[in-house]
């Protein structure tokens, strides 16, 4: 029997065949409260909606309250800190998301960033760009290897495994990750051992955050722990902005203790024109691109539209996050 049409808010651009797969089965309002102009229909859509499908919106406890239909919310993304997760759990509402299919490329992304930091990729290009290329470079140029190196990872689920994959594998890298439990990964038997965070920032020469962003989590990284890195070491931030307490990050870049950040997230985004990382000459900064080619968007797209229907059925989705789990 064909399920009841629902009433769908699609609050982020989906890619048409996406669109028209909701559509076929449900009314839709497409409303992105991000864009100029686009607010009120949001606001207008939420007393009846039902389903929700979208990401890079906080759907905190004021809009959850104007849903009061609302069954299902599904996030075009693996991270769920834009949603007010103790609320949903107590409402009932399944939060679905997007794990598994970005691991591998946003690991890429992370290591584009250790490769850039170490290797003084972007300074060296815009070098060349400018026209100052006009003899053999020196010393003062020279970068830092990256085979070889002792790479920390915080946080070691899929995304931060498959970075010591990369690294142990590809780059005959030591990997030191801090966890919660022992990593389930046998490819990695031998090449990577549980630390603690002050034993792994003290040991790293790369420090590498794949954390989720969570009450635990925020503001973890701050003065006392750029403090204990080793003098010289590389940040890389590939997970979510709000985990670093960017002013002391500043600090220890600006003191010397770090040779160079490579960030993909930022507390504010997009990043406001006045931060000084922004322009910082040791800070390679991208505009959160984690998870953002082509092939993985669209996988994105489709396995949050799968679940958005799938939960809309009746079913459960496969990919439903848990809202009443401890790190919620
Ligand atoms: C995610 O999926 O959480 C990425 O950071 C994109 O927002």
């Amino acid at each position: 029997m064909p399920t009841q049409r629902k009433q769908v808010l699609v609050f982020r651009e989906l890619p048409p065949a996406q669109l028209d797969r909701i559509a076929r089965a449900h009314d839709v309002t497409v409303a992105d409260p991000r864009q100029p102009g686009q607010r009120a229909a949001f606001d207008a859509a939420l007393p009846t909606a039902q389903g929700m499908i979208g990401a890079s919106f906080p759907i905190d406890e004021a809009v959850l309250a104007r849903a009061p239909q609302l069954s299902v919310v599904s996030s075009i993304s693996v991270g769920v800190d834009n949603y007010a997760l103790a609320e949903m759990h107590r409402r009932g509402i399944l939060l679905c998301h997007t794990p598994g299919v970005l691991t591998e490329t946003t690991a890429d992304t992370i290591f584009a960033l250790v490769m850039a930091t170490s290797r003084r990729l972007v300074e060296l290009a815009n070098l060349v760009r400018d026209g100052g290329w006009t003899r053999n470079i020196g010393e003062d140029l020279f970068g830092s290897d990256v085979h070889g190196k002792t790479i920390g990872i915080v946080g070691f689920g899929r995304i931060g495994q498959a970075v010591a994959r990369r690294a142990a594998l590809g780059f005959g890298m030591p990997v030191l990750y801090h966890a919660r439990r022992p990593a389930e990964a046998p490819e990695l038997d031998g090449h990577a051992r549980q630390a603690s965070l002050e034993q792994l920032l003290a040991e790293s020469d790369i420090v590498v955050v794949t954390l989720p962003l969570s009450d635990a989590t925020r503001g973890l990284m701050g003065a006392r722990e750029f403090g204990l890195m080793k003098p010289g070491a590389i940040f890389i931030n590939g997970a979510r902005g709000a985990i670093v307490q960017e002013a002391a990050l500043l600090d220890a870049l600006d003191r010397g203790t770090l040779k160079a950040a490579g960030l993909d997230v930022f507390a504010t985004e997009p990043l406001p024109f006045d931060s000084p990382l922004r322009t910082h000459p040791r800070v390679t900064a991208l505009p959160h691109i984690g998870s953002a080619t082509h092939e993985t968007r669209q996988a994105m797209a489709a396995l949050a539209t799968t679940s958005l229907l799938q939960a809309l059925a009746g079913e459960r989705p496969a990919a439903v996050y848990d809202t009443g789990s401890a790190s919620a």
